[in-house]
């Protein structure tokens, strides 16, 4: 009886579910060239946006520096000379790199409400940048989605972040609401298909992941575009960091490392790559359209297709594979066939973890022709893909002071080895990392024994030891480099781990501030003050300015001083 019941409220569902607004539309043109060249530098919204935003976080910078007990420094004066700017980067992981940046998120934010001691509040408040990959493009995505929501009001919030059941089975217990949604997502993809463009798993995977990310959003955000992040009400008030999220191009059946990846960003005004491979941007929020050389080929264009949580699961499209995961029999015709598809064809199976964007808006666009330009879709897999799990690439491009590098990557025991550093300082030298200048850092067995993973480390401490990296020493930042560590709870959990109780939900929350606040300062009271010589030095560096001592001692603690760890060759000689 249950069961008829059920499938008549399914059959009357089908019948009546909509599209909901996730197909893209066809609009009259905004007018213009929606492409453009890399070459001349940012784009003109996102500097615009950065010469209104500067002031106000400059002024947070003022405060956050004030309280930050720095001895025998002149705040005031010094701003009025200097401009420090600020990035943040949340790698990639799944669920731990989601909750252990929220919590690394809370510690630098002025809103977090701390008991005791004191985190790095107001670091947030004053930074230029914020990008997120993967797992940390869930975070970056669904915190700027919601108005730069803060993790105090999240945690509270009894509709965000529901982890208790997997990002698979959103509804639980509720069988019949756990139908619907796949019934509304197949319906959702289908309409994408009909209108005329590719879809892929990825279409699947982020309507699946906007059910925990964009759950406010109407429809839970079937229609909500990452061009629409800038029309929250904290970025019309320039309250809020720029964000970025990350992808990597990889045609299928090919390879990408480090060395040679087409690294894309996704801002809310453009989608593109600073590689020398690309070097080109579209508008985000007309990508869809067919371009000619930049322009429409009409007076028609896409709208809609930038869905904020596509561009999520884009850049998290490893998480494609465990769709194929989903019990069938609970899922509409539509997607069963599309999912049996995948796991028939062995060659499209190797590549499930592409994301197709069609038409190519980058389709033989100038430049030396390559893969990702010769061909009509352009494929996108996840962020991390190349190694470089922590999204620094666009915010080396931006010439920053300083940037809070947030690894929670996997390497080994569910814990980073520095690995994705190294990818990044290596990538320097290729053609595809050309004028990415990155500091120098050690190999991964130094980052584990000589503790650079166990307690944040700065690199690149001193520009005058960068010149054999590039001329413009003063333009690369200093990194402020931030390992995940189990504190209070063990926070190496696996990647794919899907589902987290509310009550473990909030403990990898509260260790991943632990981490980037060193226990709340417990571990070091100076903590705070040791983040303020760092975010100022490549400021007074270019001012010929000496540290404070307390500063000096500061890099003293926190610094890589160059060293290596040289493993004690083992003496068989006697045996
Ligand atoms: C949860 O957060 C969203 C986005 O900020 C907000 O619209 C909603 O009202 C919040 N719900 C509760 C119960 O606080
Ligand atoms: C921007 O937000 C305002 C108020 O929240 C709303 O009225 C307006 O329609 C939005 N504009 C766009 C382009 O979404
Ligand atoms: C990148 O390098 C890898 C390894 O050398 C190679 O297999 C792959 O074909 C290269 N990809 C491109 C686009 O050059
Ligand atoms: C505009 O161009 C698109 C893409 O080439 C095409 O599908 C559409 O039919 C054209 N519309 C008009 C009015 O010519
Ligand atoms: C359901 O999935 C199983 C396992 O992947 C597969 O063998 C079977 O053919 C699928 N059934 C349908 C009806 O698609
Ligand atoms: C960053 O610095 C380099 C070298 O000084 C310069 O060529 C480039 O235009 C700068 N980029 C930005 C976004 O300021
Ligand atoms: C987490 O660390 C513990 C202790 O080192 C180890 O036993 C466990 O396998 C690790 N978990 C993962 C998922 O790697
Ligand atoms: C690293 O930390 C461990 C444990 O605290 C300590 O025993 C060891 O001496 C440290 N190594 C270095 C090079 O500081
Ligand atoms: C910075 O690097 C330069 C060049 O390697 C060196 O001469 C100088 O002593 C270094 N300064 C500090 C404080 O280590
Ligand atoms: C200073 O530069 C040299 C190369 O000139 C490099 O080997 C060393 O690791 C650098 N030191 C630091 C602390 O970055």
């Amino acid at each position: 009886m249950f069961f008829c019941v059920l499938l008549f409220l399914i059959n009357t569902h089908a019948i009546f579910a909509k599209s909901n607004g996730y197909a893209p539309v066809k609009v009259k043109c905004p007018g213009g060239k929606l492409g453009r060249s890399a070459s001349p530098g940012l784009n003109e919204n996102e500097i615009a946006y950065m010469q209104s935003r500067y002031p106000i976080a400059k002024k947070n910078l003022a405060d956050y520096l004030h309280s930050a007990m720095l001895y025998d420094f002149e705040v005031n004066s010094f701003l009025d000379r200097a401009s420090p700017t600020i990035g943040i980067a949340f790698s990639g992981g799944g669920y731990r790199a989601l909750l252990t940046g929220a919590g690394e998120y809370a510690a630098l934010d002025a809103r977090t409400h701390i008991l005791q001691g004191t985190g790095l509040g107001g670091i947030l408040q004053s930074s230029s940048y914020i990008s997120g990959l993967s797992g940390g493009a869930w975070l970056v995505g669904s915190v700027v989605s919601n108005d730069l929501i803060s993790i105090d009001e999240l945690i509270h919030n009894n509709t965000l972040w529901q982890t208790t059941n997997s990002i698979l089975n959103y509804f639980g217990d509720n069988i019949v609401d756990q139908l619907l949604m796949w019934i509304d997502i197949g319906e959702q993809v289908r309409a994408k298909q009909e209108a005329g463009f590719s879809i892929s798993i990825t279409d699947v995977w982020g309507r699946a992941l906007s059910y925990q990310f964009l759950t406010n959003k109407k429809d839970y955000g079937a229609e909500y575009r990452f061009s629409d992040v800038m029309n929250e009400t904290n970025f019309r008030n320039y309250y809020a960091p720029f964000p970025i999220l990350l992808a990597v191009g990889r045609v299928p059946d090919t390879t990408v490392i480090n060395l040679n990846s087409t690294v894309f960003s996704f801002t809310p005004f453009e989608v593109g790559s600073e590689s020398p491979y690309l070097n080109s941007f579209v508008e985000t929020g007309s990508i869809g359209t067919l371009l000619d050389n930049g322009y429409p080929q009409n007076s028609t264009c896409i709208k809609g297709f930038d869905n904020a949580g596509f561009f999520m699961g884009t850049s998290s499209s490893l998480f494609n594979a465990i769709i194929l995961s989903i019990d069938n029999t609970t899922l509409p015709e539509f997607l069963k066939d599309f999912i049996n598809g995948y796991i028939l064809d062995p060659i499209v199976k190797s590549n499930i973890d592409v994301a197709k964007y069609n038409p190519n808006p980058f389709y033989q666009s100038q430049g030396p022709q390559t893969p990702i330009k010769a061909s009509k879709t352009l494929y996108l897999v996840d962020g991390g893909e190349d190694g470089q799990n922590i999204p620094l690439e666009p915010i080396l491009k931006r010439n920053v002071s300083v940037v809070f590098a947030f690894d929670n990557s996997a390497d080994i025991d569910g814990l980073p080895d520095g690995t994705s550093m190294v990818k990044t300082y290596e990538r320097q030298f290729s053609v595809a990392g050309v004028n990415t200048p990155f500091p120098y850092v050690p190999d991964q067995n130094s980052f584990l024994k000589l503790n650079l993973t166990s307690r944040p480390t700065f690199f690149g401490c001193n520009a005058s030891n960068l010149t054999a990296l590039t001329p413009n020493v003063f333009d690369v930042p200093l990194i402020i480099y931030i390992a995940n560590k189990p504190y209070s709870f063990a926070s190496n959990t696996s990647t794919f781990k899907l589902l987290y109780s509310m009550s473990n939900r909030n403990s990898m929350i509260t260790n991943g501030f632990e981490i980037a606040s060193m226990l709340n300062g417990a571990l070091d009271e100076e903590w705070k003050a040791c983040v303020g010589c760092a975010i100022i030095r490549r400021e007074q560096e270019k001012m010929g300015l000496e540290q404070t001592e307390q500063c000096r001692l500061c890099f003293e603690r926190y610094c890589w001083n160059g060293t290596i760890h040289e493993e004690k060759p083992l003496n068989y000689a006697c045996s």
